[in-house]
């Protein structure tokens, strides 16, 4: 039979159930077992039909209003619940949007860093080895091995930073030269070497001078080398760097350490305003003086040499227009000339 103990006990116990639930599971289980089929409520509302027609009202109330509190409750509580659950997944899901980035950007290697690697691989790719030596250098191989007298002007002329005490003899060297005679002390003959690396001179820091520069030097000792052998090495590796219609030329010159001496010449095909001879570097055949004083006998063997800045190579090569961009390391500068890591 209904009666109204019966309903408050089932509206009671679903009330707790609910009240009880946490999570959308859980409240999932107290409807079923409160508000389904099989559940009190249920049970009750059927017993509805068995009633005696004059209580049917009161009692179909009764139950009404019962199942009416549970359904509230229920709807009270799942909204609750899923405004519970929604905030712990947005909190546990949360993307902190002021947070700095923790990759690191890729980078791209140097462009003079990448020009100096293809100028060793034109000339290892012709048999010959890289060769390095000391950038704080001793003025005996900066200067005097090279042929330059103590006061010839030329120690001057090349803006020297003579390093601290002076009668160490220490200096940056001003070029790669120094480098062929330590190649020249230190290997066997036949030479060949290109020795690229840093140099030093007190420049001015302005679109076309840094005080600390690239140069590549090469040296080729052997027996009947003559400046034929110079010009076309130069020709070639012109062609290689400049394409198929590069060419070298000489100009008379002095320097020191070499003798016949030329300034040397590029002409440069794809020039950007048009094709043009550039000036490109110096060379020349290995002064006897020179080769002296690294213990090598003019009498049997000969030689040359031939020098070259490597940032006014890669200005004119690749259109940069300030020599500074090379110097100061700003990444989108080296992202210009492709992300070769
Ligand atoms: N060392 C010379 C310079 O810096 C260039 C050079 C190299 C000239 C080799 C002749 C031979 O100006």
């Amino acid at each position: 039979m209904i009666d109204a103990a019966a309903v408050d006990a089932a509206v009671q116990a679903a009330l707790a159930a609910i009240e009880a639930a946490t999570d959308s599971g859980a409240l999932k289980a107290a409807r079923a077992a409160h508000a389904g089929e099989g559940s009190p409520l249920a049970a009750l509302n059927a017993s509805l039909r068995a009633v005696a027609p004059e209580h049917k009202a009161e009692f179909g109330k009764l139950v009404g209003q019962a199942r009416g509190r549970v359904g509230q409750a229920l709807a009270a509580r799942e909204t609750a619940i899923v405004e519970a659950e929604t905030a712990a997944k947005l909190d546990a899901e949360r993307v902190d949007i002021t947070a700095l980035a923790s990759r690191a950007r890729a980078g791209s290697r140097h462009p003079l860093t990448l020009l100096q690697e293809q100028i060793g691989d034109v000339f290892v790719g012709m048999g010959w080895e890289v060769a390095e030596g000391p950038e704080l250098e001793h003025e005996w191989f900066n200067f005097d091995a090279l042929n330059f007298d103590v006061d010839h002007p030329a120690r001057q002329m090349q803006d020297t930073f003579f390093v601290d005490p002076v009668h160490r003899h220490l200096v940056m060297r001003t070029h790669t030269s120094p480098v062929q005679v330590r190649s020249m002390l230190e290997r066997d003959i036949p030479i060949y070497v290109i020795c690229p690396g840093r140099v030093y001179r007190t420049d001015e820091f302005d679109a076309t001078h840094l005080p600390v520069f690239s140069q590549v030097e090469g040296l080729v000792i052997d027996k009947g080398i003559t400046m034929a052998n110079l010009k076309g090495t130069l020709d070639h590796f012109a062609r290689v760097l400049f394409g198929p219609q590069a060419k070298t030329r000489f100009r008379a010159n002095y320097f020191p350490f070499t003798e016949p001496s030329a300034e040397l010449d590029l002409w440069h095909p794809t020039f950007k305003g048009g094709a043009r001879w550039i000036e490109w570097g110096g060379c020349g055949m290995i002064n006897p003086n020179v080769l002296r004083a690294a213990g090598i006998d003019p009498e049997v063997y000969s030689g040359f040499a031939f020098g070259m800045g490597i940032e006014r190579t890669l200005m004119f090569r690749s259109d940069v227009q300030d020599m500074r961009d090379m110097a100061e390391g700003d990444v989108r500068f080296s992202e210009q000339f492709g992300m070769v890591v």
